[in-house]
């Protein structure tokens, strides 16, 4: 059980997905574990099989104090925060509304620094703790009709590599999970957000096409294939509190080597061609 024997791992966004699945797999596997989400209601099946469960909005101070402090009253410290809350705001940039920019910025970027930021004084007083950033293949490339959600996430790999830094000699590691394409509510989530098309003009038609896009990616095309369940990922946020020395990444299903992989050894203009070949331009 490595870092968390006897401490305590605190899930947020473990109402479905990858957080859900992370709070089974660590409770199940013997692990203390707090599920938090934004309606605990969500978290039933997670109390029954053992957890604590506490409401926590990763946008909101106030939720986020008291469940650190609640934490810290009854185990000392925080021993493992998986920071997974968070979404994806599709839209094409123009004119994607620059509120709900600041919101997936609020959630995704924000939200997980403020978590850390609240776990880390009772993290160095124990002199261990671990901080797992949910970051993303698409932190470290692009699909078009995406950008608020991978400017987000190459926020966190930035965020995440300079706080690795900063608190390694207080005895805590930050560590990123790098999920490729994971079927759980994130389409739905996504496509639930898309901006209205009558403020679009010039790129209604365009961000039309993400819905389709993106359950093709997802549900039938050859990445989907390459793709994995919220399991996949838990499996893997598990190696990252356990494993004796973690890497400072996981990257989690084939899409997501693959992926990765080809974005790092082709140019910007190859990367473009490439996605010009999968999907729509604006304007044409
Ligand atoms: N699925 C993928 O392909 C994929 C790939 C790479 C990275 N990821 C990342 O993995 C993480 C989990 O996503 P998922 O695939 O499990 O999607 P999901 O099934 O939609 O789960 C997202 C979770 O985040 C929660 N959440 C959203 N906003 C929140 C807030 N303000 N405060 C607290 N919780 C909030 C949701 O809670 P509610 O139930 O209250 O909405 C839900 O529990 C996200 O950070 C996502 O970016 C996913």
């Amino acid at each position: 059980m490595g870092v968390l024997a006897r401490k305590i791992a605190l899930v947020t966004g473990a109402s479905s997905g990858i957080g859900a699945a992370t709070a089974r797999r660590l409770v199940t596997a013997g692990f203390k574990v707090c599920a938090s989400a934004r309606n605990p209601e969500a978290l039933r099946d997670l109390r029954d099989l053992g957890c604590t469960t506490l409401p926590v909005d990763v946008t909101d101070e106030m939720s986020m104090r008291q469940a650190v402090q609640t934490i810290e009253q009854a185990d000392g410290a925080v021993g493992a925060l998986i920071n997974n809350a968070g979404y994806c705001q599709p839209g094409a940039l123009e004119t994607l509304p620059i509120q709900a920019v600041r919101e997936q910025f609020d959630t995704n970027v924000f939200g997980l620094l403020r978590m850390a930021q609240l776990v880390l004084p009772g993290m160095r007083r124990a002199g261990s703790g671990r901080i797992v950033n949910l970051s993303s293949m698409g932190g470290k490339l692009v699909f078009p009709g995406l950008g608020a959600c991978h400017a987000s996430k190459y926020a966190v790999e930035a965020l995440s590599d300079v706080l690795r830094f900063e608190v390694k000699s207080f005895g805590i590691d930050v560590i990123m999970i790098e999920p490729g394409i994971i079927r759980s509510g994130f389409v739905n989530a996504a496509i639930s957000k898309l901006p209205d098309p009558q403020t679009q003009e010039p790129y209604a038609a365009f961000d039309a096409t993400i819905p389709g896009a993106l359950r093709e990616v997802y549900e039938k095309g050859v990445l989907a294939e390459l793709g994995g369940g919220p399991d996949d990922v838990a499996k893997m946020i598990e190696r990252a509190v356990t494993d004796h020395v973690p890497k400072t990444r996981y990257a989690v299903t084939a899409s997501a080597h693959l992926l990765m992989a080809q974005h790092a050894v082709i140019s910007d203009h190859l990367w473009d061609h490439f996605l010009a070949a999968q999907f729509p331009r604006p304007g044409t």
